[in-house]
């Protein structure tokens, strides 16, 4: 078997650095050797590239220290043009070539990883790369986007206005009555964050300024969303290989106790506040109703590669939260969770992906 090389790209400058380098431990651990020559690359905090330890251990998620991407002083130097796939580095003992590169696998989170950004670097230099393309990544991060575009495709969301604080504040008494047309309880938003930052529930409109300063404080634009009632049910989708369908996993549920809504608490710090269940308990046709929309989702937004889509299931019809073009993917996450529970592993899922991003044409 001809190994190939692949560049496992983590950790990055936004705020899920430390989630992005567990999973990079998770994939290190994980990944067929015979078949694949592994160059772990991190991004620091500060955005700088350096050459990582090979070390599976080195990136364990221990609560008590997270891991991270530390300066260590090297610097990657990617290939200079299209004609070549040579990755070199910098270091005390000057500079060297790392060989020949067939993909990029970008396991990173939020901004500047998931967002499109550093999907353009790899079509600018011409490197093939595992998951969603420059749009799709863009469209993702963005809550209002993404929604304009499934509502368009006749996708159910949850009904939304979008408001910056400058539309807010001069024309207070129209944005207000569009906000109150949704009816209580309502959820407020950052359009582009991640994680629960910045989300408030609001049952009184006399908080409603309150909550849009919160996710003005995250990003210029926020969303005020009627509630669903409902369960919070999740599935993972692989792209369909040589232009076939998308493929959907079975389903995963959030199922949140004593706690208001699934916030960052619930996410991060509290684990008995939430448990994630999967499979989840839906009947047949609930299930294929689930992975009908999710497939149409993905296409909607132009994925390729992978997606978690996020659903509120009302009991008779999912309507979708979110995509996250690059979900979390530790062994433990709900993305492989939901892939083992459908009878892929851990290893073969990762290999999967990086045969989709060589075969992916941009
Ligand atoms: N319209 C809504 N109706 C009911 N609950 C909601 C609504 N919007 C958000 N929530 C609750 O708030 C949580 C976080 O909201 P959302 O998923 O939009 O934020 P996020 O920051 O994007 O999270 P992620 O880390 O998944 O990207 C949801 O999981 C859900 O529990
Ligand atoms: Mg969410």
């Amino acid at each position: 078997m001809t190994q190939r090389a692949v560049v496992l790209l983590f950790g990055g400058r936004s705020s899920e650095h430390s989630i992005s380098c567990a999973t990079a431990g998770g994939v290190l651990g994980a990944i067929d050797r015979e078949k694949w020559r592994v160059i772990p690359v991190g991004i620091t905090r500060d955005g700088a590239f350096v050459l990582e330890e090979d070390d599976p251990a080195k990136f364990a998620l221990d609560p008590s220290k997270l891991p991270e991407v530390v300066d260590n002083g090297s610097r990657i130097r990617w290939p200079e043009s299209v004609l070549s796939r040579e990755l070199r580095v910098v270091d005390e003992q000057g500079e060297r070539s790392l060989g020949e590169i067939d993909v990029v696998f970008p396991i990173l989170h939020g901004p500047w990883g998931e967002d499109g950004t550093v999907q353009g670097l790899f079509e600018l230099i011409g490197l093939p790369y595992v998951g969603n393309g420059v749009l799709a990544s863009s469209l993702g991060m963005d809550k209002h986007y993404t929604k304009t575009v499934l509502e368009a495709a006749g996708i159910d969301v949850a009904p939304w206005v979008t408001v910056s604080p400058q539309q807010w504040r001069n024309d207070h008494d129209l944005w207000h009555r569009r906000a109150e047309g949704l009816g209580l309880p309502v959820f407020v938003k950052p359009a582009r964050a991640g994680s629960s930052v910045g989300v408030t529930k609001v049952t009184a409109w006399d908080q409603l300024d309150g909550a849009l300063e919160t996710a003005w404080a995250h990003d210029g634009k926020a969303l005020i969303e009627q509630a669903m009632v409902g369960r919070e049910i999740e599935c993972a989708v692989l792209a369909g290989r040589d232009g076939g369908a998308p493929r959907v996993s079975v389903a995963g549920e959030i199922v949140v106790t004593g706690r208001e809504f699934y916030d960052f608490e619930a996410k991060y710090l509290d684990d008995s506040a939430v448990d994630l269940v999967c499979p989840a308990d839906l009947r047949d046709e609930e299930l294929a109703a689930m992975q009908r929309v999710a497939a149409r989702a993905f296409e909607a937004i132009d994925g390729s590669g992978l997606a978690r889509v996020d659903f509120f299931f009302t009991g008779t019809d999912f309507i979708v939260n979110e995509l996250n073009t690059m979900p979390g993917f530790t062994p433990i996450s709900m993305f492989p969770k939901c892939w083992i529970a459908s009878g892929v592993s851990y290893a073969e899922l990762i290999d999967e992906l990086l045969e989709l991003g060589l075969e992916t044409v941009r």
